[in-house]
């Protein structure tokens, strides 16, 4: 049975590729399935984290998926110490590294907040960013750091302070990953996107065209009113997932911080490589109705998937959806967790595997009765019903 679920799947594989080189533009289409689901990071029990949160992930052109979460420490709040939590997968995700601990924030009471992960398609450096003093607990001066690995995640550079370059107003990445150009403008170009403190609120994205040498901020998207207390309606964009069509234009898919005008996502486009996002080019996304949350967005092959928690209210009720017309329409759901969840993010191994193709990654906050208990990792089989 196995079999023959594998050789249609290659199958399908093979002749979407020749619809691509065809007249038709039309993706085939998939048929997600859960197939391995496996908790990677479980609050309260390994050594003395009490709380794991906020799941990032990176697939490898080397087939390796790194997970990365902030392990906090004492209580399961934004601010606090942490340490960065990482495990490995070499073989698509069946076994994991133990975990290994890197960067540990000691007493300092408003540490690492991730965050953003990257690979450098052509170097293979790995970066990740994060933020120290998000909230102003401890110091006067936000600060953006950037750590690197030149093999697959397994050992991190020195954590490097890039608001010498990109200035100290607080910019907190992602969640999520970000992305390398695959088309022009600014093909080869590393972009990741974040956002300020609620009340300035804008979304911004950090641009290098020397992989990952220098980065430059563009502050794409201000909230209203600007540097101002919000109330319940006001627009102001939050956590942002990025990513690239074929037309090389970059979608981000963002969370709707205050409800302005729904409960659901807001969508922006940039034309000039993420350095703006025109406002004749936002809109909000009905059918991705939202609670407030971050999501994870990918693309592959003429298909966009979409995770958040499918509720206007409560974060719970995770759910994976896909689009054929970019986002237009989402005619595709698979339920993945009724109870409590929280943030997700979604990613696939960017190598010529057929296997690879055909398999997406979700990595979730997951619980029976809090969605900070735990962090999961599902695999999915994109052709899994076929
Ligand atoms: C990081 O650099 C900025 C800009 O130079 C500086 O204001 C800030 O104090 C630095 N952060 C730390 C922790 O040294
Ligand atoms: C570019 O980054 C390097 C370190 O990678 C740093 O030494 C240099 O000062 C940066 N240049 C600018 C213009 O920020
Ligand atoms: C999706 O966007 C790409 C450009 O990035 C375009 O070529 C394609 O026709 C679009 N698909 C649909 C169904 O609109």
């Amino acid at each position: 049975m196995a079999d023959v679920r594998r050789i249609v799947a290659v199958l399908s594989v093979f002749l979407f590729g020749l619809c691509q080189h065809g007249s038709s533009q039309q993706p085939s289409p998939v048929s997600p399935l859960i197939v391995e689901e496996q908790l990677l990071y479980v609050g309260g029990t390994w050594g003395e984290v009490h709380t794991y949160r906020i799941p990032i992930m990176v697939g490898t052109p080397k087939g390796n998926l790194i997970t990365v979460v902030e392990a906090r420490q004492y209580s399961s709040g934004d601010s606090g110490p942490k340490f960065m939590a990482i495990r490995r997968s070499e073989d698509k995700g069946s076994t994991w590294s133990e975990m290994a601990y890197v960067l540990n924030d000691g007493t300092f009471q408003d540490g690492m907040n991730l965050g953003t992960i990257l690979v450098d398609e052509i170097t293979n450096e790995i970066f990740v960013f994060y933020t120290h003093c998000a909230h102003y607990v401890q110091c006067k001066v936000a600060t953006t750091y950037m750590v690197s690995s030149r093999d697959e995640g397994k050992s991190w550079s020195d954590p490097r302070n890039i608001s010498q370059e990109i200035g100290t107003q607080m910019f907190a990445p992602g969640p999520g990953y970000g992305l390398q150009k695959k088309y022009a403008p600014h093909k080869g170009r590393l972009f990741t996107c974040g956002h300020s403190t609620l009340n300035m609120n804008a979304i911004s994205c950090l641009v290098s065209d020397n992989h990952g040498k220098n980065w430059t901020k563009y502050d794409a998207v201000k909230s209203i009113p600007y540097g101002q207390r919000k109330k319940t309606g006001d627009f102001c964009p939050g956590e942002p997932q990025p990513l690239e069509l074929p037309d090389g234009s970059i979608v981000v898919n963002a969370r709707n911080q205050y409800l302005y005008h729904c409960h659901c996502r807001i969508i922006m486009r940039s034309y000039d490589g993420g350095e703006t996002f025109p406002l004749e080019h936002l809109y909000f996304d009905e059918t991705l109705i939202d609670p407030a949350v971050a999501a994870g967005v990918y693309y592959h092959n003429g298909v966009m998937y979409f995770s958040n928690t499918a509720s206007e209210v409560h974060r719970s009720n995770l759910m994976l959806r896909w689009s054929y017309d970019n986002g237009t329409t989402w005619p595709g759901a698979l339920p993945i967790w009724a109870k409590p969840a929280a943030y997700s993010t979604l990613m696939m191994l960017p190598t010529n595997d057929v296997d690879d193709q055909q398999h997406l990654y979700l990595l979730y906050e997951k619980g029976e009765k809090s969605s900070a208990e735990s962090i999961s990792l599902v695999k999915i089989s994109l052709y899994g019903n076929l």
